[in-house]
């Protein structure tokens, strides 16, 4: 998987990440924080770290000394991170190696940042995890299968690691909706489940598979719903939204009519954008899952 092909560039991910941070839900959020809270000095890792989503929204959530481990498989995200960590508001930047890591204080509070480069589902071979407190990851499993995450989910189980899982892609609903949404909104979630050489990504049955197979593990679990509601002027948002959609639908391998019925809805939906008359909400779901 290439971050062009993904589309994981840093643009996007910035701009999604004051509406994760809304939808975040809270009582996973909380039952997730309350657990951490009985560690002195939390090391907590960020799986598929993208620009660093989850180390800037819980900086100031945690209010302990604490570390995280930024984990992804690609090198210039995480340098990314890093870079738009040393702007973190309020806090002094120390220790600061580009690719590597750096530190940030705060009244007293330190806060360490380390980064590992490679796939999270090698994460045996990347960290020792016996140091570690907690994982979390932002919009990262819905991309994966399930069968990659049941061996995630054995990793879990075996070193007894509980897991935030937030911001996993449940559904998506255009405001006004219109007749053909349900069918092209289908054919963009099945774009999501298409075969690759992984398998097929779990996409918006990520939180049922997630739960089913966590539960098979005897997980504890909180799990509730996490929703964008993106307005009609939040044009940013609307527009990645928009491109996302008409990539991925041109991509599958629809008949002449699906085609042209196809091209139809995507100019209804860039006048409606371009006319301030539409929003979507999206659904995700979020998970804490602890042994
Ligand atoms: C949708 S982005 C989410 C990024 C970030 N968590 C956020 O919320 O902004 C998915 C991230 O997962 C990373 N990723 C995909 N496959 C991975 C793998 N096998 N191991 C580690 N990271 C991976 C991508 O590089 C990307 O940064």
């Amino acid at each position: 998987m290439s971050v062009d092909d993904l589309g994981f560039n840093p643009a996007w991910l910035t701009e999604r990440f004051p509406f994760d941070s809304k939808a975040r839900n809270q009582e996973v959020e909380s039952a997730c924080l309350d657990y951490l809270a009985s560690f002195p000095t939390p090391v907590i890792v960020d799986l598929g770290c993208g620009n660093g989503a989850n180390t800037k929204y819980f900086i100031d959530r945690i209010p302990s000394d604490h570390t995280w481990i930024l984990v992804d498989n690609d090198q210039r995200l995480l340098n990314h991170a890093l870079e738009s960590l040393t702007k973190a508001e309020g806090y002094q930047i120390t220790n600061y190696k580009p690719t590597e890591g750096l530190t940030l204080t705060q009244a007293g509070k330190q806060v360490s940042v380390k980064t590992a480069c490679g796939s999270l589902l090698e994460l045996d071979q990347l960290l020792d995890l016996t140091t570690v407190h907690l994982l979390m990851a932002n919009a990262v499993f819905d991309l994966f299968s399930e069968d990659q995450f049941i061996g995630f989910s054995n990793l879990l189980k075996t070193n007894r690691l509980p897991f935030l899982a937030t911001l996993n892609y449940s559904s998506m609903h255009f405001v006004p909706a219109s007749e053909t949404d349900e069918l092209f909104v289908g054919y963009y979630e099945a774009h999501m489940q298409r075969e690759q050489a992984f398998g097929r990504g779990m996409g918006k049955r990520c939180s049922e598979v997630m739960e089913q197979v966590l539960r098979g593990l005897s997980a504890q679990m909180t799990v509730g719903p996490s929703t964008w509601n993106i307005g009609s002027t939040d044009l940013g948002m609307l527009n990645f939204l928009y491109h996302y959609l008409d990539d991925s639908l041109h991509e599958l391998p629809l008949t002449d009519v699906e085609g042209l019925l196809l091209d139809g809805w995507l100019a209804d939906k860039r006048r409606a954008i371009d006319g301030g008359g539409i929003g979507i909400r999206v659904g995700h779901c979020d998970l804490f899952a602890r042994f």
